[in-house]
């Protein structure tokens, strides 16, 4: 089996499922200015630049995990001297930061069209392996695809035509990551070889990025109050497999992760393979996802008043696991146990083998677990993996806000080595499609969408669980969660870039 332990350098380190153990994140978009003629490949010269830096800015899948070991080491040592779970401590500063640079198609081809060999990259070769991220996310028959709302709701800046490329800034502090956006900003020539995507308003500045940081109060939550970031694909080679705490064990059992979220010159449907350029790099999918929590309130409390449920497991039923991260298929009700964040994460080592947790459930049409043995039935599941890692943003929901200008959500980023497999697949035919899967389950309560023209009749969405007395009921509600733009993203390796990818 291809391992990653070998590749600690090339990868960018940002796709590590562990993670950077960030506070505050920036998400940058740049257009890269025309190489001029007499200024042959200046990004491509300041891309090198950026590859090769000493010491690095663009950080390595080793950096990640030495920066993630040593907060990890820090943290075991306080537990054993206040005496509490390692989730509890709070640590000071220890200030640090990443960094990982991904392109759009239009950004390559930008890169390309200042190439002396205008057919080097082999795009209408990616036309043919990656069709999703040849197409990027804004043409009409995508976002009727993915049942995205129409783009003249989306926020401007990603209704840009301009966005050719993207740095993921992830840090201990904003200061952290201002400083590193600023470093990097010099190596790749802001204002001459790349430029801010929107400058209709040049007074505020930070059009052109979208900032997100983890909830001061509710550290690891996302806006709903769930605990996030538990179960993630476990990388060959580098990954260890904790006690109970498998992530997504039909990966390891039946599949090769290396393949499946970090690119190879697997040929897949097409008969094309990819560039050599492309291998060990990822697909990076973003979305910049509004999240309702007042409509996610009122949900549970009605169905509460209803007498069907507690607030708390109608919620459980909705995301599949309980706000501490306990999965409901292990914990069915709402105990000690489904309270406590520390257990939460060591019962991940779990199938579905009965409707206590709804089958509409996100984590449950998200994650087949033990379904992926049905190979014949569907066999693209077994390729469906992403890794996550986004961060929340907006301030947090206090109840009674008539300020409608406060929004909040997440900044969803997930990486994977074929879009169409991964998260196209999930959104698409498993949480979008209330037929998916056995017994019409209704769609994923938390990301399933529907068209923008069906939007407001009779509801949104329409999902179904059984309630206490064991009768099934149908919920129906429009969206908790609404798209404001995104993107498809390739995420090239570290050789790749200090090669002019591939020249
Ligand atoms: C898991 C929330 C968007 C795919 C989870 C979990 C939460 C959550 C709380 C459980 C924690 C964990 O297992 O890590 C949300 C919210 C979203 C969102 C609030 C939007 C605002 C998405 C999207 C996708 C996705 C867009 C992909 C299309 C997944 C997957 C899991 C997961 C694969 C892991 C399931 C498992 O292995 O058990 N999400 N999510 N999520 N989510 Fe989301």
């Amino acid at each position: 089996k291809p391992s990653i332990a070998g590749k600690l350098d090339n990868i960018q380190g940002d796709i590590w499922s562990k993670g950077f153990p960030k506070y505050y994140e920036t998400y940058y978009f740049f257009s890269i200015k025309t190489p001029l003629l007499n200024e042959k490949n200046l990004f491509s010269q300041c891309l090198k630049n950026l590859s090769t830096q000493s010491p690095r800015l663009i950080s390595t899948l080793r950096m990640v995990r030495e920066d993630h070991n040593r907060i990890s080491t820090r943290r075991k040592e306080e537990a054993i001297k206040q005496g509490i779970p390692e989730k509890r401590v709070v640590l000071p500063e220890i200030p640090m930061s990443n960094a990982l640079i991904a392109f759009t198609i239009k950004g390559l081809q930008a890169i390309q069209a200042g190439l002396q060999d205008d057919t080097s990259l082999r795009l209408t070769d990616v036309a043919a392996t990656d069709p999703a991220f040849f197409a990027g996310m804004t043409p009409k028959e995508v976002t009727a695809l993915l049942k995205d709302p129409d783009q003249d709701t989306w926020d401007p800046l990603f209704r840009s035509t301009e966005i050719h490329g993207m740095l993921k800034i992830g840090g201990s502090s904003k200061g952290k990551v201002e400083e590193h956006l600023k470093n990097i900003k010099g190596v790749l020539k802001h204002g001459t070889a790349i430029d801010d995507v929107f400058q209709d308003s040049p007074s505020t500045p930070t059009d052109s990025r979208v900032d997100g940081w983890t909830r001061p109060n509710d550290r690891g939550k996302e806006h709903f109050g769930f605990e996030d970031g538990i179960s993630q694909p476990l990388m060959n080679g580098i990954d260890e497999q904790e006690p109970g705490t498998n992530a997504n064990t039909d990966v390891n059992m039946y599949t090769d992760p290396r393949l499946l979220i970090v690119t190879g010159d697997t040929k897949r449907e097409s008969s094309i393979p990819r560039p050599p350029w492309m291998e060990n790099g990822s697909f990076l999918v973003f979305r910049k996802l509004e999240q309702n929590v007042k409509a996610f309130e009122d949900l549970t409390e009605q169905w509460e008043k209803k007498g069907c449920e507690s607030k708390e497991h109608m919620g459980a039923k909705l995301m599949g696991r309980w706000k501490s991260g306990a999965p409901l298929a292990v914990v069915n009700f709402y105990t000690e146990d489904s309270k406590d964040p520390d257990k939460a994460k060591e019962m991940n080592n779990f199938i579905y083998e009965n409707e206590v947790c709804p089958v509409s459930a996100h984590i449950r049409k998200t994650n087949l677990r033990e379904d992926l043995t049905e190979n014949d039935k569907d066999p693209r599941a077994l390729r469906t993996k992403i890794i996550r890692n986004g961060i929340p943003y907006g301030t947090d929901y206090k109840g009674n806000e008539n300020n409608t200008k406060l929004t909040r959500g997440l900044l969803f980023a997930c990486y994977q080595a074929h879009i169409e497999d991964g998260f196209q697949n999930m959104q698409v035919n498993w949480s979008n499609d209330s037929t998916f899967r056995t017994g019409h389950p209704g769609q994923d309560p938390i990301i399933g969408q529907v068209a923008q023209k069906s939007r407001g009749v009779n509801g949104d969405l329409e999902t179904f669980f059984n309630d206490k007395f064991g009768v099934r009921q149908s919920v129906k509600f429009q969206q908790l969660v609404t798209m404001k733009g995104g993107e498809y993203f390739f995420v090239p390796s570290i050789p790749a870039m200090s090669d002019d990818l591939g020249m």
